[in-house]
């Protein structure tokens, strides 16, 4: 992963991450799960996955592009899971480590630290899609069958163009179509099991919604003038413009190997 500081993808997810986490802490114990859920993961989508998954207490799970860390601290805490983080941006390692003392591994999705069937279950949130195309997108599916065991399980949250053509899409990212996921999937010998829109999944609650809006308030008073926290809500609203004119859609899915 490049490390140039003016590069958007580098300021949302390894600079602003690590600013996350600072002021999640000075916030309190319970900003750090929503807070830590910046990216793609809110409570709906995360119960549905989990229950997909069916993890038992104890368990495994391997979260691949685990950026600061907050769904595998949601799923620890309503299921007993024992996430294992990779994520390759630095600060957002340090991060997940800080807000949730999980083990994290500095990796790259396409080549993963892990042994062939290290785990039963991994997810991989929000992630396909800042890969850097369809390439890297085939080696991150095929990376999580290998280091899923037979009859083992995978979630995916996924960000999928509608639409041939995005207007103003958010620098950096690749969004595959349906189609092309589900050829994407098929050459990596991947069965899709379970699929759910999570655009049509209920609103997160109150006081998540009111947590990550005063951890937002409080990014936006610390660091507002930087280019890095301008360039990261600068994606995030491109992406929140294409979600609510249709051109983008986002999904769960449930993974079994072929
Ligand atoms: C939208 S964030 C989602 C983070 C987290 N999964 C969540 O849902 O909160 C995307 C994450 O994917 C990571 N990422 C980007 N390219 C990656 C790659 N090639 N391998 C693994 N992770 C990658 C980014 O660093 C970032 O942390």
């Amino acid at each position: 992963m490049s490390r140039d500081p003016s590069d958007p993808m580098e300021a949302e997810f390894d600079t602003v991450a690590k600013w996350t986490a600072q002021v999640a802490v000075d916030l309190g114990p319970q900003y750090y799960v929503p807070a830590g859920c910046r990216g793609s993961g809110q409570p709906a989508a995360l119960d549905w996955l989990l229950q997909s998954l069916r993890p038992a207490p104890g368990e495994l799970l391997l979260d691949v592009g685990a950026g600061v860390g907050g769904p595998a601290a949601y799923a620890a805490a309503s299921t007993g899971v024992r996430p294992v983080l990779a994520e390759p941006e630095p600060d957002a390692c340090r991060a997940a480590a800080t807000l949730f003392g999980f083990p994290v591994v500095q990796a790259d999705a396409t080549a993963l630290p892990f042994t062939d069937g290290a785990a039963r279950l991994a997810w991989c949130l929000g992630v396909l899609c800042t890969t850097s195309g369809p390439d890297a997108q085939l080696a991150l599916l095929r990376e999580l069958r290998r280091v899923v065991r037979a009859g083992g399980r995978i979630g995916l949250l996924v960000f999928l163009a509608v639409t041939g053509t995005l207007d103003d899409p958010p620098r950096g990212n690749h969004f595959p179509t349906s189609a092309g996921l589900h050829a994407l999937l098929g050459r990596a010998e991947l069965d899709v099991t379970a699929v759910a829109g999570s655009e049509d999944m209920p609103a997160p609650p109150a006081a998540w919604h009111d947590r990550t809006a005063a951890v937002e308030r409080e990014l936006q008073r610390r660091f507002g003038s930087t280019p890095q926290l301008t360039a990261a809500n600068e994606q995030s609203h491109r992406i929140g413009q294409l979600l609510s004119s249709g051109q983008l859609t986002s999904q769960v899915l449930l993974l079994e190997r072929k």
